[in-house]
């Protein structure tokens, strides 16, 4: 198998821990182990008694159970739990597709969901982002017209990494009437799902508004706990999850045990996670309404209804991965340029972290040094 390296975790491997400033980051705040076990008694006790051996391949059945409880049509048979949000993108596409289909992925996006595919032969197409009016929109006559007898998957990401774009009720069902009419999987990256900055926003999981609806889960973003690496994926398709557990015996065979352990404590007291990181995201928002007004003339942006990422439009001539290069030179201030998702002319800003703030302020003093800003 040949595979593109992947330009976003790349471009992460590199500068992620040596950047001292952020404003780029798609997680929320994380926090400690201790911070996690104050929220259950006797949790504390239970993890130090936790037994160290294999797990279930398709993970413990009570944090199967937990998980579960997120989704409305979702029993635990229906869900395996998976090493981060990046295991199960690999494991749907290796167990699923042949060299002879095609798929269509919402792009821009994040890579694997269009580098697996294409590794294995497929034919990729790409249902590009349309701006109107400064608003991200895809366009749903274009995806129904880009299907062929050979479509085997859409891949969707809703709320969207990089744009922010989150797809309406109305939408879904018109993707999944796309999707039926075809007999189409549907797989669908919900990693920033449950973070909708006003519950109007809040759509069903692709796994429970669809019998072929593949969705993907993951403890890294809304919840904040990216270093459990535990994520999973929902689907009452009960050959696509048979096929990615087989090829996740070629993996990583189970899960942590420790971790799996948390993510159940996280996901039981998931509604206080939640908010404490909608409020982190509410506090931080304003901050970038304020300096996107004062830098009018330089950037625009979409602000998202959902999630903690937006995605900034670059008004003034420059390359935005240059651009990105001299504010971490200069200011060790880390930006995600367009360039490393194949779309040039913006940079990804993330509002999930509490440092944010201070980031934000760093980034503007190396905007007007270098007289972009007046
Ligand atoms: C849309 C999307 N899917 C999947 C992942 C991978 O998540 P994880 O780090 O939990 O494997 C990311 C991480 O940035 C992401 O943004």
């Amino acid at each position: 198998m040949i595979i593109k390296p992947f330009k976003l975790e790349r471009y992460y491997t590199l500068y992620e821990f040596s950047a001292e400033y952020s404003i780029c980051n798609s997680d929320c705040e994380a926090m400690t182990i201790k911070d996690l076990l104050s929220l259950e008694e006797g949790s504390v006790d239970k993890f130090h008694d936790l037994h160290l051996g294999y797990t279930e391949t398709k993970g413990h059945p009570e944090l199967r159970r937990d998980i579960s409880t997120i989704y409305t049509t979702i029993s635990s048979e229906d869900l395996m739990v998976c090493t981060g949000a990046q295991e199960p993108i690999y494991l749907f596409s290796q167990g699923v597709l042949n060299a002879e289909d095609e798929v269509i992925v919402q792009s821009p996006c994040y890579q694997s969901l269009a580098s697996v595919p294409e590794s294995l032969g497929c034919k990729v197409l790409n249902w590009m982002v349309k701006y109107i009016d400064e608003k991200p929109t895809f366009d749903l006559d274009e995806l129904k017209n880009m299907i062929t007898e050979k479509t085997k998957v859409i891949y969707l990401n809703t709320p969207h990494n990089p744009t922010g774009f989150h797809f309406s009720k109305e939408e879904q069902l018109a993707i999944v009437e796309i999707a039926r009419a075809k007999n189409i999987l549907i797989f669908c990256d919900e990693v920033y799902r449950e973070l909708e900055h006003h519950p109007d926003y809040q759509i069903p999981s692709f796994a429970d508004a669809y019998e072929n609806g593949v969705a993907v889960g993951v403890m890294s973003k809304s919840y904040g706990l990216p270093g459990l690496r535990i994520g999973w994926v929902a689907t009452r398709n009960k050959a696509v999850i048979e096929k990615m557990a087989i090829m996740k015996e070629y993996t990583t065979i189970c899960n942590s045990a420790p971790s799996e352990f948390l993510a159940g404590v996280a996901l039981r007291n998931r509604s206080t996670i939640l908010a404490r990181n909608l409020e982190i995201i509410h506090t931080n928002l304003p901050h970038y309404e304020s300096f996107f007004e004062r830098h009018a003339d330089l950037f625009s942006w979409y602000q998202p209804n959902a999630g903690p990422i937006a995605f900034v439009k670059m008004k003034f001539d420059s390359d935005d991965m240059l651009f990105a290069e001299k504010a971490l030179q200069e200011k060790k201030v880390l930006l995600l340029p367009g360039g490393i998702y194949d779309y040039n002319g913006f940079f990804r800003v993330g509002f999930g972290r509490k440092k944010m703030i201070e980031s934000l302020l760093k980034f503007e003093e190396f905007i007007v040094e270098n007289k972009i800003a007046k």
